[in-house]
This record gives C-alpha cells, structure tokens and sequence, in this order.
C-alpha cells in the first residue's frame, strides 16, 4: 500500500528524548514524502481526533527539549470496544495510514490492538526505567540517570559536611535499572532493588566500619518498586534503621519526577533520532506490530506481542496459554533473553558490591 500519512503519539510516563524521536519522525516521514501527523495526549487524543499536521518547522528545535511536545495523557476508554471505535474513526477522518506510538509496555499494549483492528502500528520505547525486557535501552534512561548522578552530587556535598547518610529513592515501579547504575556511578554503599535479595546487616556494617575508619558521608540508592512487609517504601523505614544501627544521622529523599524531566543526553538523542527513522522505515516497508529495539549497539525489531510477552516471562507473570501462540523456537529465544537479562543485573550488582 502507498503511505501518505503517518500519525505519532506519546502515551504512558513521559521520558527525556521524546521529542528527538517525534522530530526524526517527521523529517524521515517528510524525507520520504509522506505527511506526518501529531496526535495530542496519547491514546487519548487518538480517540478524541486531537490531530495535527506537524512540518518540519514544528519540530525544527525540539531535540534538546524534555518532556514530549504531543503532550501525554492515560486513556482507560482505550482499551474499550468504544474508545477502539473512536480512535479508527479520527484515523479513517484523517486518513491515516500507520502509527508511530513512543511509550512502555501500555503504549505497546495500545499498539498491539490497533494493528489487530487493521491500524498498522509500530512501538517505540520511551521510558526512563529501561524495564522493556526486549531491547537493551529504551529512550530517556541515560538522562534520567544523568540527572541522579547530579542530584546525588549535591547531597554527597552536604552529608560530607554533616556526616550524614542520605537515603535516595529513585524511580523505578517494577526495574532497579536506574538504582542499580547510578548507584555505581554515585559510590553508593547500599543498594536495593527488587531484582536482587538486600543483605541490611551487611550494609549496615559497611557503613559502622566506613565511619569507624574516618569517612564521612554515605549514599544508599533505593528503587521506588521496593516495598517493606507493611507496603510502605522500603527506603523510608530503612532510613530510621540507618540511624538505629549505625548511629549515623540519616535522611531520606526522594527524587520522584524531578528525574523524568530536562534536557536529553546525547546518549537519548542518538537512540532517539535512530529509533525514530527505523520505525518510519519500518512503516513505509509494510511492516506493523513491531517494537524497535537496541540490541548489542544495533537498532532491530521485534513482534509486538512478543516483547510483551517476554517481558512477562523476565518478571514471572506468564499465565496458562500465554504461549501458547509462539513456536518452540521464539520460546527459546525469549528464555535465553529473560536469562541474559536476569544475569546482566545479577554481574552488576555483584560487581557494586566489590566496589561499596
Ligand atoms: O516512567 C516510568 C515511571 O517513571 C515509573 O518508574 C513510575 O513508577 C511511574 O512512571 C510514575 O508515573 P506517574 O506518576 O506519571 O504515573
């Protein structure tokens, strides 16, 4: 089929270097001499025809900009037979001939329907936590953790002064990606994340011999996913025990949102501009359902439902007939890809732990 024109969106938690794929979109679209449509608030705006035709100028100078430009929105109607409805409606209106959806696992989810109701779809991942099991990086990380590493600085600067401890909880819903590496890059003493059983008493007498021998400040990295046995934010509670143990003052900070916000590495837009022409390449081939990933340095696509689907076996949440859709090849590769994943996480964190 001839491709005309191409919608984008940006669904779910925004990430730094959105707006660098919305950009290479729209000059690999517009290369191509096919029209690039921007749909506003996500899914949402999908349902509700919040579309615009986006030229080159509306996206001259948005590489460097944080946050996404199409803006984001949470659409529960979506995945409704009525919002499905809709959202085919504003593409026949506008003509649309294939999406462009940047986003996580939701974003795919939205995705993986529109092409089974005859939208082609094409995902790509724009996320801070890094958590989509298929691809080595998805885009936003790098900044994301540039940011840690400043925030971090500053508090190292303050506990040196005071011989404190600060308690650093960092995103991270269901990954301990971004705790895992900024809490190398920072010199952590402890880190916790879901990933990987948390030895306390241990960190708690690093730290007693770390002061006994002189040291003065102290940083531990909590991803936000780790809770204690009542629910409540592992790092928060840990925080007090800090206190209790080691009779070093503790004080808990939580990064929140500061870390999805600001200007995108080059690492994200470079990942950003190439994932980005990728997709419409992908596209303008005929392909749909794809999400285009990184693996080992190399841009790649993999099945939609696929990723997903691997990405529940990596977290333990396949349920009965979940694969049965997949020969028994694509199940071995998604197990030797759940394991890789679970090994890489398993090295770094033994290698953290050689360097707190
Ligand atoms: O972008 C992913 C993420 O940062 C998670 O780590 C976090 O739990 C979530 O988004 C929170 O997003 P929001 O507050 O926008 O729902």
């Amino acid at each position: 089929m001839e491709f005309k024109k191409i919608g984008v969106l940006t669904s779910g938690g925004d990430a730094p270097g959105m707006n660098a794929v919305i950009r290479a979109v729209t000059r690999a679209a517009n290369a191509a001499g096919v029209e690039t449509l921007g749909i506003f608030d996500g899914y949402q705006g999908l349902m509700d025809g919040n579309v615009v035709a986006f030229t080159e100028s509306d996206v001259s100078n948005i590489i460097g900009k944080g946050g996404t430009v199409l803006y984001t929105a949470r659409a529960a109607e979506f995945k409704e037979p009525s919002g499905m409805e809709k959202a085919l409606k504003t593409c026949r209106d506008h003509e649309i001939d294939g999406i462009i959806a940047i986003g996580g696992d939701g974003t795919f989810r939205g995705a993986n329907d529109l092409t089974a109701h005859g939208m082609p779809t094409i995902g790509l991942t724009g996320t801070i936590d890094n958590d989509i099991t298929a691809t080595d990086y998805t885009v936003g990380f790098d900044t994301a953790m540039n940011t840690v590493l400043e925030c971090v600085d500053r508090l190292r600067d303050t506990c040196e002064s005071h011989a404190r401890c600060s308690v650093v909880e960092v995103m991270g819903r269901d990954a301990g990606y971004i705790a895992l590496q900024s809490g190398i890059a920072t010199g952590a003493i402890g880190i916790v994340i879901k990933e990987i059983p948390f030895d306390e008493d241990a960190m708690m007498q690093r730290i007693i011999k770390a002061r006994a021998s002189g040291r003065r400040s102290f940083v531990v990295i909590v991803a936000e996913g780790v809770k204690d046995e009542n629910g409540k934010p592992y790092g928060e509670g840990l925080t007090a025990r800090i206190e209790e143990k080691t009779e070093v003052e503790a004080r808990f900070v939580r990064l929140a949102h500061i870390v999805r916000g600001g200007s995108p590495t080059l690492r994200d837009r470079l990942a950003a501009s190439l994932m980005g022409e990728a997709a419409v390449k992908l596209l303008l081939e005929g392909k749909s359902n794809l999400v285009v990933c990184e693996r080992n340095a190399k841009i790649v696509a993999f099945e939609i439902n696929f990723a997903l689907t691997l990405d529940k076996m990596y977290k333990n949440k396949l349920k009965i007939g979940d694969l049965d859709r997949f020969s028994a090849a694509e199940i071995h590769e998604m197990e030797g890809l759940a394991e890789l994943r679970r090994r890489e996480i398993r090295e770094m964190y033994n290698a953290a732990l050689a360097l707190m």
